[in-house]
């Protein structure tokens, strides 16, 4: 869509900065942090054949937190484990901060993964027979610029629990341990698919609180899947998916605190 200097000043009036050089971004044709275009990923041959991902396409702007919607076995892990380089997609294109990543060889995929992302999953994925400490170090020692792990671990409620292994830990503390592993990389993209899937509601507000505060300090761009309804409210883009294509993509105008979420 063409813009004016007449809509701009409009937007000027009723809208925020970040609206406004949302839209400067897009006259002057400059790239989204992500840009997915016509991802098709299929599984099975014959018989099983099974298209789960139709002809994705959406982007996603830096610093923007996103998240992805949609029924169960509609795709939303299969698109996230295709941005995250996890899973080779059949055609398409995924393109993170101007970069093409299909078609990437496996020891550039893994460079990519590790300069770039972080993964936050339901079911946490630590290792158990090292300590909270060590799950996080082992991710500071591949980063070139790793964060104060000290720094780290107090922001997230997990000093006093720095030498315990996760089988010592409660569902909220295991997830913020791999929520500081995942974080300290300092990750430009954090892919979190269903990361309060198997919290309490209480547990939940606290997590989605701290990935709120991540993404006001240092601008990292999140992509959340979730079955819950409500924590659409707290993000700038919403996407639905359904069997394997995009129902609806929308920037929500009204976004609400963590902390005031209903329903969690
Ligand atoms: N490795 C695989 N081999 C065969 N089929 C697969 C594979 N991975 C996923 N699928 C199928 O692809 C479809 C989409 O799976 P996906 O995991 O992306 O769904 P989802 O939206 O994340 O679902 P959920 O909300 O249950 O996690 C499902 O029908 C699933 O059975
Ligand atoms: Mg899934």
């Amino acid at each position: 869509m063409a813009f004016n200097i007449t809509m701009l000043c409009n937007l000027v009036l009723v809208n925020d900065n970040t609206e406004l050089k949302r839209k400067i971004r897009e006259m002057e044709g400059e790239a989204m942090y992500l840009e997915v275009s016509n991802l098709k990923k299929s599984y099975g041959e014959g018989g099983s054949f099974m298209e789960v991902l139709k002809g994705v396409s959406m982007s996603v702007e830096k610093g923007d937190m996103c998240v992805i919607q949609g029924a169960s076995g509609s795709g939303k892990s299969t698109l996230l484990n295709g941005i995250g380089g996890l899973d080779r997609m059949d055609s398409g294109s995924i393109r993170v901060d101007g970069k093409e990543i299909c078609g990437l060889t496996q020891e550039k995929l893994s460079d990519y993964r590790r300069e770039n992302l972080g993964f936050v999953f339901q079911f946490y994925n630590l290792v158990p027979n090292l300590t909270v400490k060590e799950n996080i170090q082992v991710c500071e020692y591949i980063s070139g610029h790793p964060q104060n792990l000290a720094d780290l671990l107090y922001t997230l409620g997990l000093t006093e629990h720095q030498n315990k292994f996760p089988s010592q830990l409660s569902g909220g503390q295991q997830q913020r341990c791999a929520i500081a592993r995942a974080l300290v990389k300092n990750p430009k993209l954090l892919l979190c698919d269903e990361p309060t899937g198997a919290l309490d509601s209480r547990t939940s507000r606290d997590i989605l609180v701290l990935l709120e505060e991540v993404n006001r300090k240092y601008r990292t761009t999140m992509l959340i899947v979730t079955h819950n309804n409500s924590i659409k409210n707290m993000v700038d883009q919403v996407v639905f998916l359904k069997d394997g294509q995009i129902m609806e993509n929308y920037r929500n105008g009204k976004k609400v605190c963590a902390a005031e979420l209903e329903d969690l």
